[in-house]
């Protein structure tokens, strides 16, 4: 990298003509609303209004309030020259109990939504699963139940049926290691159960339902994508024990996902380490084949790196936690360490690593069958604030962005068939067990006024999409 490039954030930075730049956001973290339009209770809801789940209590309850304000926010993506948005489906906003016939006002809310978008200019990128899962089916077993990945078939045919005609670009699933794996097995994620053969099972029926959804959405002529969230596993040392700690790491985390949906088969080596866990019982004939289903595009959503390490060290699961006492995300590996870096971290202790990013997209292009790729997530929090002019100043953001799109071209000239990059988060919102009080966002919420207010690195990646930073 040049001084210059290190003075001026986006310098030389040349993607691709046609590389398509978005931002993303999901509907429990922005919509709020929760009562509206039929809606029904999801296990974030029920999650959040638990006590000691949520930092602080938050809810997103009313959260930043999109779901009344979309028009507003679609004109702010407007301004930024966005080209796309990824926003997800709430499923039980379209479908309150997980079964049965669609609850059209809910439909409707996101009929209106693409409808301004596209007027907009820009291309709807809807996410049918962003971990908002019925209550009514998780009292039904959750993901653990087979049952659920056919609920989720269902629910996918049903409301690409009502708004394919509009959507070119459909993703199934959002990180399903988080749903598996905080979900059913360090409980700090919804539904907050640690159950570690329930998570494994989980993740295999998430998967299934992608599949099925996946199989069901191409017979209708659409376009179908996952995204899965890759970390770049580094081992603490050549040690031989160390190697075999980021082989079960990089196990758990990248290839339980990347093997199935793109290879069609479990990777053996992760199955002998889970076979303390679980069996794989609930693997049925012919799940893989639907599995593997071709996909169109794969989404990767890329954070941070885990460096490990054979022994237990500080415990630290890299994905930050929160308020009530965590079990290990990482089934039949408890005794693998997570370290702590020496390189600079964001706001939620993850170190920042953008040549991480290319590694992971060099990989998956090396490593699997070629498919092109969309980062579909990556971002930072800080600890965002407006100065006395009004200002909101994050010059840490735009570095960090920065640096992760100049991985972006150096995997495409590499030979990576990637496609586009979207920013997480357009708005600040409820981070989850971490509620309001880490901020992604490229646009500053006000939660107490619901001001929206653009930050420096929402003008700095407009001006980068259209084409205005010095080359
Ligand atoms: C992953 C998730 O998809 C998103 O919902 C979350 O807010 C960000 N990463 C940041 O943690």
């Amino acid at each position: 990298m040049t001084t210059d490039s290190q003075t001026q954030p986006g310098a030389g930075l040349q993607l691709p003509t046609g590389f398509l730049f978005g931002a993303a956001t999901a509907a429990y973290q922005v919509e709020g609303a929760v009562a509206a339009g039929g809606r029904g209770p999801s296990i974030w809801d029920t999650f959040s209004h638990a006590p000691g789940r949520v930092l602080g209590g938050d809810t997103g309850d009313v959260a930043i309030e999109h779901y009344d304000r979309y028009r507003d926010d679609v004109a702010v993506m407007a301004d930024l020259g966005l080209q796309a948005y990824r926003f997800s489906i709430a499923w039980p906003r379209v479908q309150p109990t997980g079964r049965g016939a669609l609850n059209q006002r809910g439909v409707d809310f996101y009929s209106r939504l693409i409808d301004e978008l596209l007027e907009a200019g820009i291309e709807p990128w809807p996410t049918l699963y962003h971990w908002d899962l019925p209550q009514p089916l998780e009292d039904a077993g959750g993901w653990p139940v087979r049952d659920t990945a056919e609920r989720f078939a269902d629910y996918a045919g049903a409301i690409a049926a009502a708004l394919g005609d509009r959507v070119k670009q459909w993703t199934t699933l959002n990180e399903p290691w988080c749903s598996a794996f905080l979900g059913y097995g360090s409980g700090v994620h919804a539904p907050g159960r640690q159950e570690p053969a329930a998570a494994v099972r989980a993740g295999h029926h998430l998967m299934l339902g992608h599949g099925l959804a996946a199989g069901l959405l191409r017979s209708g002529g659409h376009q179908v994508g996952v995204t899965i969230n890759l970390y770049d596993v580094v081992p603490a040392s050549e040690r031989e024990v160390d190697l075999e700690a980021a082989r079960r790491i990089d196990g758990l985390q990248n290839r339980f996902f990347l093997d199935p949906v793109l290879r069609g088969s479990y990777p053996a080596d992760v199955m002998a380490d889970l076979a303390a866990v679980t069996g794989f019982e609930h693997v049925r004939d012919g799940d893989l084949d639907v599995i593997s289903t071709p996909l169109d595009l794969l989404g990767v959503n890329y954070y941070s790196r885990h460096v490990v390490a054979g022994a237990q060290t500080d415990g630290d699961d890299g994905h930050g936690g929160g308020v009530g006492s965590a079990a290990s995300p990482w089934p039949g590996s408890e005794h693998v360490g997570f370290l702590k870096g020496e390189l600079p971290v964001t706001a939620m202790g993850w170190e920042i690593h953008a040549d991480g990013l290319r590694r992971v997209l060099e990989r998956v292009a090396r490593e699997y069958p070629a498919v092109p790729l969309y980062v579909t997530e990556n971002g930072a929090a800080f600890a965002d604030a407006p100065d006395a002019d009004g200002l909101v100043r994050d010059p840490d953001r735009i570095a960090y962005l920065d640096g992760h799109l100049r991985a972006c071209q150096a995997a495409i000239d590499a030979g990576v068939p990637l496609r586009g990059y979207f920013c997480w988060s357009l708005f600040d919102n409820f981070e989850w067990s971490w509620g309001y009080a880490r901020r992604f966002g490229l646009v500053h919420v006000d939660y107490a006024t619901q001001t929206r207010t653009p930050k420096s690195s929402a003008f700095w990646y407009s001006d980068l999409i259209r084409g205005r930073l010095a080359t």
